[in-house]
């Protein structure tokens, strides 16, 4: 099949940007998105051109690197898919796709469709661990977790932190991640000890990377490749409020 592509391309963080338009021919309906991008860049080298940089690391819907923006919508219209689990069966010969990165001030442009989301990893080292006695291992039965517990708390952990609801919301706020993340310790025994301080943590410092406020949208429910639920933000909300109050009252 044919494809013709509009992909951002930009030589730096602070050069301009503009959308190129590409022509590939040949292209498999079995082949996966990335896969097309491959196939487009080897034949830009060929050319004697500069390839397209993209991010991908897993290529399974686990790693969280690959997010594009395919068409107008973070990781494609299919839903409940990263973007290197697209297939080219979804479009059709003769398409016109549109390629642009994540765009968000707390998530510059790199490269082409390449951003930095080290906004994610400094939020997520205000709290976003357990602090554990190290040495042998426990006993498995020695801190018991509910059924529920236990099944809440991997439903949040299914963040693969890919920014596609900072992609998707209007405000580019980072809620529906921190809250994930603050939800996944709160429902374990483990995440108690420092409670209100990943909560206070974590949530001043995604203010201070420059993402937005919630607005309740749910664009980012939408966008998630993993479904997470919008629920884990007000999860977030009454932590932080909690946390703000106990840190007032101290
Ligand atoms: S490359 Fe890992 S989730 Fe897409």
């Amino acid at each position: 099949m044919k494809i013709n592509l509009k992909i951002w391309r930009q030589s730096g963080p602070d050069a301009p940007g503009r959308l190129v338009d590409y022509s590939i021919d040949g292209i498999d309906q079995s082949q996966s998105f990335l896969e097309m991008l491959d196939t487009l860049n080897e034949k830009i080298i060929k050319d004697g051109g500069e390839p397209v940089a993209f991010e991908s690391d897993c290529r399974e819907g686990i790693c969280g690197n690959c997010g594009l923006v395919i068409n107008g919508v973070a990781h494609g219209e299919k839903g409940a898919c990263t973007t290197c689990e697209v297939r080219m069966r979804s479009f059709q010969d003769g398409d016109t796709v549109t390629i642009e990165p994540f765009r968000a001030k707390a998530f510059p442009i790199i490269k082409d469709l390449v951003i930095n989301r080290s906004a994610f990893d400094r939020i997520m080292a205000k709290g976003g661990y357990v602090a554990v006695n190290t040495g042998s291992a426990q006993d498995a039965n020695l801190l018991p977790v509910h059924k529920d517990a236990a099944e809440a708390a991997m439903d949040s952990a299914a963040c693969i932190g890919c920014g596609a609801c900072v992609a998707a919301c209007p405000n580019a706020s980072a809620s529906l991640f921190v809250g994930a993340k603050i939800s996944q310790y709160t429902w374990l025994p483990q995440g108690q000890v420092e409670r209100s301080t990943r909560a206070l943590g974590m949530v001043k410092q995604m203010d201070a990377e420059g993402f937005g406020d919630c607005s309740n949208h749910a664009e980012c429910e939408a966008a998630c490749p993993k479904e997470i639920s919008i629920a884990n933000i007000s999860r977030m909300r009454r932590e932080y409020t909690k946390a703000l109050f106990a840190e007032q009252g101290s």
